[in-house]
């Protein structure tokens, strides 16, 4: 997923773009660059890598022009090298994309079949030459634009800018978010809010197919059908300023030790500690008469939604699908009348999710998006959409907007057991009572950091890791193994404890640690039974349990971290601590990039 930016300005723009990148930075960083107008022509300076790499080139060759178009990239076709570096450019005009253009080769065909010659191999280049195509035939800016947008297949948010036209930029929409931002003579294009919070709170989100024509005082939209149309503008809720690193080394670490204040913020906003009742915003269906839910997400978002399934299940009654939206979109799955379809995401911007909103709604199903982005696609384009307040997450490694996710899920789970009169009012009471004390046990929670640093030192050099869990734990599992995947590279699996003996049991030797998540719930009998199946056959366990689950088993394991003891209902949100910041703690010895860990992005914007 890349990042782009676009200003028409009043003075030099390659500080802004610069600056604006960094803020993007997030959603890719395999390569880098802007293009400006410099007299009219168009100027490029583009770097392989990080943000860092292109400042470094434009201190050594600086770059005039007010007028200018900025991307960071992860790589979808072509090597991320300097030369596939976007905006990609002829002398008439330079393009930034976010997405894939699917038919980009037989276009690449067609333009070589008119001598054109393409210098990388990225499917971007076909748009640069397509325009220029047509600008050749004489056609205006607007109108080469507007017929290129029309042959291209598949996804894009687009930045164009034209030679000899320093008061013209074009952005488009189609499966790639773009929003346009208003300042006081100055207008912007930008990938989400975020990069142009520094610039301008004054937003209009383009719309799918969506493509705008700007000039310095103002801009003009068009539709799909290139028609004019009005889109509102509005004050967009990024924060003004990223706020940096603090004291923390890495976002990541400051982001884990955010989550006790975020997960009260949005308990704040959900729950009545007085009545100890869950108060949700208002929405457009009747939760009594959901008949089922689905809930659909991917990667971390995904694990959020496997603890649902249990909490929905076992505390409202309700019967609940769950399953990966990439896999959700193609299986052209039967939705119940009257369901509810539930969409987690971070970003609110994944593409595989919104594609399978997109398919829920043609189903006929109530539709809700669970975001930590207020103003993105998903929460735009659902029924209704509940928010967590976790604030800007930068690493790209989700850990305060999964616990947060949580909290959202645990007071959603309270609200729907309420409406289907599934609990009664003592029930929320005890439940809501016991999402209260949260904030405080996750404090209590990352005071085990330095423990766990300690452990994070005799599992560094191994080369895989098992995590198990039972109930709600076994989500916990997957999600402690896929933080140690994505940001250690180490290999791990979570698993479901009771599986253990159906075939995973033979991978146990000294060599692998087995991190066992295992609170003193209704389960924990049964998973103790696996851990000394394990530790029997010389398996090295380190369990996460609490007081009465160390008591009973944590003479056996390699070591123990003892967590507070908590009402069953609330120990996925605090297990996740301890295997965020053990995977941390590894990470950070492997000397990985714990923030922008190699080969992925904040959001995948593409399929
Ligand atoms: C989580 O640590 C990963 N970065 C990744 O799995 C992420 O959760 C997934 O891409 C979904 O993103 P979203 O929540 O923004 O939809």
């Amino acid at each position: 997923m890349c990042g782009i930016i676009g200003i028409i300005g009043k003075a030099g723009v390659a500080p802004l773009l610069l600056e604006g990148l960094k803020r993007l930075e997030y959603r890719g960083y395999d390569s880098a660059g802007i293009a400006t107008l410099v007299d009219s022509r168009i100027e490029r300076r583009r770097a392989e890598g990080r943000i860092v790499n292109l400042a470094a080139r434009i201190e050594k060759e600086p770059i005039a022009g007010q007028t200018g178009i900025g991307h960071t990239r992860w790589a979808t076709h072509g090597i991320p090298n300097e030369i596939n570096a976007h905006p990609h450019a002829s002398s008439k005009v330079a393009v930034v994309h976010n997405g894939i253009i699917e038919n980009f080769q037989a276009l690449r065909k067609e333009l070589e079949g008119f001598g054109i010659h393409f210098e990388t191999d990225t499917d971007t280049e076909v748009i640069v030459h397509l325009i220029t195509h047509y600008l050749d035939e004489g056609l205006t800016p607007e109108a080469a634009t507007a017929k290129t947008l029309h042959r291209l297949e598949g996804a894009f948010a687009l930045g164009v800018i034209f030679a000899n036209e320093s008061s013209l930029m074009i952005g488009a929409r189609r499966g790639s978010p773009l929003a346009i931002g208003y300042g006081d003579g100055e207008m912007y294009l930008g990938s989400d809010a975020l990069a142009l919070a520094p610039l301008t709170s004054k937003i209009t989100y383009l719309e799918e197919g969506d493509w705008a024509v700007l000039t310095p005082t103002g801009v003009t939209i068009h539709d799909e059908t290139d028609a004019v149309i009005e889109r509102k503008i509005e004050k967009s809720a990024a924060s003004g300023a990223l706020e940096g690193k603090g004291n923390y080394p890495h976002f990541m670490l400051k982001e884990i030790f955010e989550q006790p204040a975020v997960i009260g913020d949005t308990l704040h906003a959900l729950l009545n500690p007085v009545t100890r009742t869950i108060v949700l915003p208002d929405l457009p269906f009747d939760l009594a008469g959901i008949s089922r839910a689905t809930i659909i997400a991917c990667g971390t978002s995904f694990y959020a939604a496997l603890v649902a399934k249990y909490w929905l299940e076992a505390v409202a009654g309700l019967a609940v699908d769950v399953d990966i939206a990439s896999e959700f979109r193609y299986r052209n799955a039967g939705m119940p009348k009257g369901g509810l379809a539930i969409f987690i995401s971070q970003s609110g911007e994944t593409a595989d999710t919104l594609a399978a909103l997109r398919y829920a709604k043609k189903q006929g199903q109530h539709t809700l998006a669970l975001v930590n982005v207020a103003e993105s696609s998903l929460a735009r384009e659902a029924e209704a959409s509940l928010l967590t307040y976790a604030g800007p997450e930068i690493g790209v490694a989700s850990t305060k907007a999964f616990t947060t996710q949580l909290t959202v899920l645990a007071c959603l789970t309270i609200a729907l057991a309420r409406a289907r009169g599934a609990i009664d009012h003592a029930d929320e009471a005890r439940l809501s009572a016991a999402l209260t004390e949260v904030p405080s046990r996750a404090v209590e929670v990352l005071n085990h950091d330095e423990r766990l640093k300690g452990l994070a030192d005799d599992i560094a050099g191994v080369r895989d890791v098992l995590y198990l869990g039972r109930g709600t734990s076994y989500p916990i599992a997957l999600e402690g193994a896929l933080k140690l995947k994505e940001i250690s590279y180490i290999h791990a699996e979570g698993y479901a404890a009771g599986e253990m003996k159906h075939g995973p049991i033979a991978l146990i030797d000294e060599g692998m640690p087995i991190i066992v998540i295992a609170p003193s719930d209704p389960l924990f009998e049964k998973t103790a039974s696996n851990v000394q199946e394990v530790i029997a056959r010389g398996g090295r366990v380190i369990f996460l349990s609490d007081r009465t689950g160390a008591e009973r088993l944590g003479r056996v394991a390699a070591a123990t971290i003892e967590l507070p003891e908590v009402d069953p209902f609330v120990t996925p949100i605090l297990y996740a601590i301890p295997v965020q910041l053990l995977a941390y703690h590894i990470a950070v010895l492997k000397g990985t990039n714990v923030d922008q860990p190699r080969n992925l992005a904040k959001s995948v914007t593409v399929e």
